[in-house]
């Protein structure tokens, strides 16, 4: 189902800047219960986004009103939060479009996930790279075309999910989510600061990390760090923390640590 600016209704303008030029920022938010989960990371994350592009902040207070009528009632689902610009301007030119359009969806928690935390995931490594774009870099902006496009290179490999690597072959995360790695007492995650989404359980991990003592490094990685890796786990909203357990060749145990991330963040 689907809700703009609250009223349940699925269509769009033709007109639409974000269907015109993807002229927007989203977030995808895990529900508990009618609750979103972390909802200030996700409201701090979409107006980082929303002020790059100069588009007008909705009403925020508002936007969590329509956020909870949309979320599943009962147990475990998620919600899909999309803001357009709106419509109008002249080709490019987003001058004089002043009312943000702010789309919701929710949809099912995906059942495969329980497994994915369980037993963990194997993962690929992605022919396609992703460019380098400081500007837009850690922004969840609606132009996911490289996502796509790696989507279908995965999936063409037989894989579920791929490590993804930028131009300079240096990792950034997966198709879909964050990823992070230990070596020793060692968190490693990749900056996020020449391309890849910034996200939200990203953030809470670096966090929960700091806040136990434990070393975080962040930079530029090559396969080959990762690759003698001692554990390593993925994590976005929706699935929060998951054991990664094989890249290409190369299996991984699933570790302590890997399993306090997700007994602190996915219980939450
Ligand atoms: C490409 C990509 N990277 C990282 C993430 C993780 O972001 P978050 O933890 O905010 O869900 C996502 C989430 O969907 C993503 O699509």
């Amino acid at each position: 189902m689907y809700w703009i600016n609250g009223i349940q209704e699925a269509t769009v303008s033709a007109s639409d800047r974000s269907f015109n030029y993807g002229d927007g920022g989203f977030t995808t938010i895990k529900t508990i219960d009618g609750k979103p989960l972390f909802w200030s990371l996700h409201v701090e994350r979409m107006q980082a986004c929303l002020q790059l592009l100069q588009i007008s902040q909705p009403d925020w207070k508002q936007v969590q009103a329509w956020v909870e009528q949309a979320a599943i009632e009962k147990g475990l689902g998620g919600v899909k939060l999309h803001v357009s610009r709106g419509s109008g301007g002249r080709g490019y030119s987003p001058a004089g479009v002043t009312e943000s359009l702010v789309t919701i969806s929710e949809f099912g928690y995906p059942a495969h996930y329980k497994e994915w935390q369980q037993q963990g995931v194997e993962l690929g490594v992605a022919e396609h790279k992703l460019g380098i774009n400081p500007l837009l870099a850690g922004h969840k902006h609606n132009n996911r075309l490289e996502q796509v496009l790696l989507k279908a290179d995965i999936e063409q490999q037989g894989h579920l999910d791929g490590v993804v690597l930028d131009l300079n072959d240096h990792i950034v995360e997966t198709t879909m989510a964050n990823l992070f790695w230990v070596k020793g007492k060692t968190l490693y995650t990749p900056s996020m600061e020449k391309c890849g989404v910034s996200g939200v359980i990203r953030r809470l991990v670096i966090q929960d990390a700091q806040m136990l003592g434990m070393k975080v490094l962040f930079g530029e990685f090559e396969m080959g760090h990762l690759l003698t890796a001692d554990e390593v786990f993925m994590c976005n909203s929706l699935l929060g923390i998951a054991p990664v357990v094989k890249i290409t060749h190369k299996s991984y145990p699933v570790g302590i640590i890997t399993r306090d991330f997700q007994e602190s963040i996915n219980s939450a």
